[in-house]
């Protein structure tokens, strides 16, 4: 039976082959920060107020001037494609039904344009600045085009995270059976006729790039990955700023000088966020940089945390301490592998009944009006073992040389 995120999870694990898991899973170097993103939100406790009307609770709010049934943002997550096949478009679609944003990576199996066609959700576009700009330029027109409402630039990734799970079980684009997962990938049969029906098995907004000399995805996936740039700067972003009009969201600040300079350059929305401790290894929980970003910001752009949330109270501490709104990554790749649309329904369903659980028990049933005085922010930091652990769940499979291919 389905009650949690981590029930879940649970299903995702049974139902993917352990190397697609993993991907999933994965942290960068020993993992101290994807679990600090899980412990930080120990660190607060409630302070609720009893003999409240909670008959009626309310989580809405609005976020880059739009009305949103829910907080919670559906994260951009490269190769959602990998887990159902047509796995965006089915993310995309979840996330109309219950009236949240869907963002859509770069890294995408579902083109730009597949994805707009499929869903009326608003939608919002991420982007990795490319080494070639007229490329990056096409993507961002093609964004335009196709309606997404903001572009939403990840700013964490100037080189590729140590994700060394991956590089063990040779993960590859696109997933390449050989001597070390071939046990797993036959115990996993179900996946591999779901994903026989997949239109492909590559990143789809690249198919056509007329500079590709092969175009299979063994192709396609070394092109991306030389188009990584690690000399990205703020010219970038005022560079961005120039050629999209709608809201522009950067995604991974992690300090207040980084929040101020953003905001000077017209940035609309920040997302605290470590990439789900997939980048930097040993950057602290997102919940615990989110006040210096909020207090940093003073009201002058919208603030979303991004990482480690797994409940709704997580949600409505991440609200009470200055957030708009919250994406989650793994938390709806889990329905998503579990059961294709109606998992993801499920994800945001379970998150959002938790929401409205801890709202009415806290004794304040409006999430927009939620402040600072819901929380203890002074609680000793009781901290308990970690409850999620990327390093130590991981399986350990003979170390394979492979083309690692991460976003
Ligand atoms: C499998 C996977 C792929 C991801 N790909 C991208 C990506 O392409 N672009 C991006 O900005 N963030 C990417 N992220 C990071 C997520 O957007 C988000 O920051 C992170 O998952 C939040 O942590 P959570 O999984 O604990 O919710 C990815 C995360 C996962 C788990």
């Amino acid at each position: 039976m389905i009650v949690s995120i981590d029930d879940l999870r649970q299903r995702a694990r049974r139902r993917l082959p352990r190397t697609v898991f993993d991907y999933v899973e994965g942290a960068a170097d020993d993992g101290y920060t994807v679990d600090a993103n899980r412990r930080g939100f120990d660190r607060y406790l409630f302070r609720a107020r009893a003999l409240v009307d909670v008959s009626k609770v309310d989580h809405s709010t609005s976020l880059l001037g739009e009305q949103l049934a829910t907080p919670i943002i559906l994260g951009p997550t490269g190769l959602a494609g990998l887990l159902a096949p047509r796995g965006e478009e089915l993310a995309a679609k979840a996330a109309a039904s219950r009236g949240a944003i869907f963002t859509l990576s770069t890294m995408s199996i579902g083109t730009i344009e597949e994805v707009a066609a499929a869903a009326p959700s608003p939608l919002w576009f991420q982007l990795y600045v490319w080494k070639d700009r007229d490329d990056t330029r096409a993507l961002v027109e093609r964004a335009k085009a196709a309606g997404y409402r903001a572009l939403c630039l990840t700013v964490d990734v100037p080189v590729m995270g140590n994700r060394e799970q991956d590089r063990r079980n040779g993960f590859t684009l696109p997933p390449r059976i050989h001597f070390s997962n071939v046990m797993d990938v036959l115990r996993h049969l179900g996946w591999v006729l779901r994903m026989a029906s997949s239109p492909r098995a590559t990143f789809g907004n690249f198919v056509d790039h007329p500079s590709l000399t092969r175009t299979d995805a063994v192709g396609i996936a070394r092109f991306t990955n030389s188009q990584f740039d690690a000399s990205v700067t703020w010219k970038d972003v005022e560079w961005l700023r120039s050629i999209w009009s709608g809201p522009l969201v950067l995604k991974g600040i992690t300090c207040a000088e980084d929040a101020r300079k953003a905001v000077s350059l017209g940035v609309e929305a920040l997302v605290v966020s470590n990439h789900g401790g997939r980048q930097l290894d040993f950057l602290p929980g997102a919940i615990d940089v989110l006040p210096e970003v909020v207090d940093a910001v003073e009201g002058r752009a919208e603030v979303i945390l991004d990482g480690g949330i797994r409940r709704g109270s997580d949600v409505v501490k991440a609200i009470a301490m200055g957030a708009r709104a919250c994406m989650v990554g793994r938390p709806f790749l889990y329905g998503l592998a579990a059961n294709g649309q109606a998992g993801v329904e499920l994800a945001l369903d379970i998150l959002c009944a938790e929401m409205d659980r801890t709202l009415a028990l806290l004794g304040r049933p409006r999430l927009a009006e939620l402040d600072r005085t819901a929380l203890r922010v002074d609680a000793p930091a009781s901290l308990e073992p970690a409850r999620s652990s990327a390093r130590r769940e991981t399986s350990t499979v003979t170390p394979r040389v492979g083309g690692t291919l991460d976003t």
